[in-house]
């Protein structure tokens, strides 16, 4: 097992691989293509029409070596990151795989489907000192960084309660496009899949741990085996109230999603309507005026990040892949780091849990909980 790789100096371009050549592996391509320290070595599917596909969606990768069997491209390209683009419940083997052979990581979201499994990769990645970045693309939006920031430092006061809404609407054709989505095993519903990056965002905004969870599941629309509507309160260490809708029961030509996080001295919202973002933040200033502090914002952050920061809001995950090679080379922690994949899934699969035993529960979860603990919920 590989321990503590991570020396202080790293020769760069980092290699990678990619493990899963659907929808969501173009735009880790595209981000690749775009970043001069990274070189893609290899792309692995089981199925090699979805290889071929993923590489002639970007110019320049068509003759790049496909593999089907992930250990044998771990083994014989030996890469500095294994980025994980399959369906969710085969993170938890691959990302255990990969750092056990010395790989850092580029992990999709959710982490794993089950709490011991998180806590086991969250662990791993701790003991060797591999990098893992979870896909948690929404801490990498412009703005985003700035404001949490300010929040941590008390500009605005006292946090009293924070909003999120993901209504990324699925018809059934995308969940019968693949037979894991939908599913308790592979997938979870619309909160496991479409929001828990929203609720990390969330969470991490307001600055404490979720210590209590309740919720309601509910299938509305969508012929699956999981949720199509949820709805859950947490309950944070520090006294403030999450609120959390995620549903992919609305229209898919209107994805949306939006945080609001309100505090003493200040209420900012910011958010995804139809892939353009927008952000909203206000404060009170000592006269009691109100104080519209978007242009403060932006200011700042292209300062601090340059234009390669409001490209982010195109395509997240080219800040993703930007402070992964950051973190390597500079042996610091990614900003959506292994805790955050393992406390996310913690806090989504608590709220699954009080939806099945209809009760408020204490988080963190003191025992395991798999999503398959879910299976026969709406039968
Ligand atoms: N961060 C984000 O914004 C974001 C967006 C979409 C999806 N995701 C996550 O990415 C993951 C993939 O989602 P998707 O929509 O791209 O799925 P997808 O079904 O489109 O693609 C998955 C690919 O993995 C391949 N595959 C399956 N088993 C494999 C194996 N054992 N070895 C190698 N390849 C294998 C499939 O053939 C398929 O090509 C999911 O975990 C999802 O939650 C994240």
């Amino acid at each position: 097992m590989a321990e503590n790789v991570q020396s202080a100096s790293v020769s760069t371009p980092l290699s990678v691989i990619i493990i899963g050549c659907g929808r969501v592996a173009e735009k880790h391509l595209k981000a690749i293509s775009k970043l001069k320290g990274l070189e893609l070595k290899a792309v692995v599917d089981t199925n090699p029409e979805s290889a071929k596909r993923l590489l002639g969606s970007v110019k320049g990768f068509a003759g790049t070596k496909v593999y089907n069997d992930y250990k044998v491209a771990i083994d014989e390209v030996k890469p500095s990151i294994v980025s994980v683009t399959v369906p969710s419940g085969l993170h938890y083997q691959i990302a255990k795989y990969a750092m056990e052979h010395g790989c850092n990581l580029l992990l999709e979201k959710p982490m794993t489907m089950s709490v011991a499994e998180a806590k086991e990769i969250f662990e791993l990645s701790q003991k060797t000192g591999l990098k893992l970045a979870m896909g948690h693309i929404y801490r990498y939006l412009p703005v985003v960084g700035l404001v949490r920031q300010d929040i941590a430092e008390g500009k605005y006061g006292k946090v009293t309660h924070g909003t999120i809404y993901v209504r990324w609407g699925h018809g059934d054709d995308y969940y019968s496009s693949a037979a894991w989505r939908g599913t308790w095993k592979s997938d979870g519903g619309a909160l496991m899949n479409q929001t828990i990056h929203a609720i990390d965002l969330l969470v991490w905004l307001m600055g404490s741990e979720p210590e209590e969870a309740s919720a309601m599941i509910s299938q509305r629309l969508r012929n699956i085996e999981a949720e199509d509507l949820g709805m859950a309160i947490l309950r944070l260490e520090n006294g403030a109230l999450a609120q959390i809708e995620g549903t992919t029961a609305t229209l898919p030509s209107k994805h949306t999603a939006e945080f609001s996080v309100f505090c003493e001295n200040g209420q900012l919202s910011m958010g995804l309507d139809s892939g353009k973002p927008h952000i909203a933040v206000y404060t009170t200033k000592p006269n009691g005026k109100t104080k519209k502090l978007n242009g403060y914002y932006i200011r700042r952050q292209l300062k601090t990040g340059g234009l390669f920061s409001f490209k982010c809001a195109l395509n997240p995950h080219l800040g993703i892949y930007k402070n992964l090679f950051d973190s390597i080379v500079e042996n610091k922690e990614p900003i959506a780091d292994a805790y955050s994949g393992f406390s996310s899934v913690d806090t989504l699969l608590g709220i699954y849990k009080s939806a099945k035993e209809g009760r408020p529960v204490k988080l963190p979860l003191s025992e395991n909980f798999n999503s398959t603990d879910m299976t026969g919920y709406f039968n």
